[in-house]
């Protein structure tokens, strides 16, 4: 081997994806009930007002039907968010500095790239910590973010958020930058987000960053279209909850005997989605052995989608410690991206 082709394999090995790549399980290491062993699913089905926890939809076949209505002319959250952080993600990186990046539901990595986009222009080392409850997809998309970062370190962590949350290590980094974008905040009552807000607030240090992305209150109309479009990929998402239970408990829903239902609620200011039973009928899941019977119209609370007013969230942050120091929205005012910063 030549001196050049020596030095070169060196740097390649220190470089590669193995080396830059650690996955830590959290809840295999807990010996925690896995989330998907159906106890939440028997509690909402056997409730009067039947509910279902709205992070069903994302099997392999929902997650991707999620992607396709973040392309919908009607969906304008996903492009709204986007377009604020192409155009604000270098002042973000100005604020915070170098800082270790932790990202909450990280799904497909479009926006963090910008993030990562914004700190590698800088010059900055780029540590990326995803969580999210599925390893496969935790894996899968840390190794497209490793490929196309040649300095990226990754340590991601699959368990739920406030597992990893209680767990986070101090960051390597001078600070670090909680991500919680998508306004997937959207889908917790004001109770869990009040209960959420602490979790940040505890896993972070002092002087550390909150980066949070919300969808906005805005006409009825708008809302509206965003969760009835007109392709019926929304429909066929909220349907999809019912084949993902089918599949992982055994179950004998019949989706053609179902149908989408959402509206905006102007009073609690949010989206509720429901599945509506077109007839009276009797479903079960044999693995979870549970049988239940479905009126005429009987519908089930598949998701609440809250749309937030940026003085309240505001108020609501502060009263955590978490102090707003920017915020931005998009050129239409639909949507707004928060960056805030734990009290000394
Ligand atoms: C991923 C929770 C932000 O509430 O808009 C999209 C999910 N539901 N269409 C949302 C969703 C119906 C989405 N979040």
């Amino acid at each position: 081997m030549t001196i050049s082709q020596a030095a070169r394999s060196n740097v390649s090995s220190q470089n590669s994806v193995e080396d830059r790549l650690e996955i830590q399980n959290l809840l295999q290491a807990n010996l925690i009930v896995s989330p998907t062993a159906g106890g939440d699913v028997i509690k909402g089905l056997t409730q009067t007002a039947k509910s279902l926890p709205a992070r069903y939809f994302y099997d392999d076949r929902g997650s991707k039907l999620f992607e396709q209505i973040c392309e919908l002319p009607e969906y304008y959250l996903t492009r709204s968010e986007t377009a604020i952080l192409q155009n604000y993600a270098g002042e973000i990186a100005e604020t915070t500095g170098a800082c270790e990046l932790v990202e909450l539901g990280s799904g497909s990595s479009t926006k963090t790239r910008i993030l990562l986009d914004a700190y590698n222009q800088l010059g900055y080392p780029l540590r990326y910590v995803p969580i999210d409850v599925s390893a496969g997809m935790l894996e899968s998309s840390a190794r497209q973010l490793l490929a196309d970062y040649p300095s990226l370190q990754v340590h991601a962590l699959a368990g739920t958020y406030e597992l990893a949350l209680s767990q986070l290590q101090a960051s390597q980094l001078p600070t670090r930058l909680i991500c919680f974008i998508g306004s997937t905040l959207g889908n917790l009552n004001s109770q869990e987000c009040d209960v959420f807000f602490s979790q940040i607030t505890d896993a972070l240090q002092k002087c550390e960053y909150f980066l949070l992305g919300v969808d906005l209150q805005k006409p009825k109309h708008l809302l509206s279209a965003a969760y009835n479009d007109s392709q019926g990929v929304t429909a066929a998402f909220n349907l999809n909850i019912l084949e993902h239970l089918n599949w992982r408990f055994d179950g004998d829903f019949d989706t053609t005997q179902f149908e989408h239902w959402a509206f905006y609620n102007e009073t609690a200011h949010q989206i509720e989605m429901h599945l509506r039973s077109l007839r009276e009928q009797t479903v079960e899941l044999r693995a979870l052995n549970l049988t239940v019977n479905f009126g005429k119209s009987e519908t089930i609370l598949t998701e609440i989608s809250r749309k937030f007013d940026l003085n309240t969230i505001q108020q609501q942050l502060k009263a955590k410690g978490l102090v707003t120091q920017k915020v931005w929205t998009d050129t239409n005012e639909w949507f707004g991206l928060l960056l805030c910063q734990i009290q000394a």
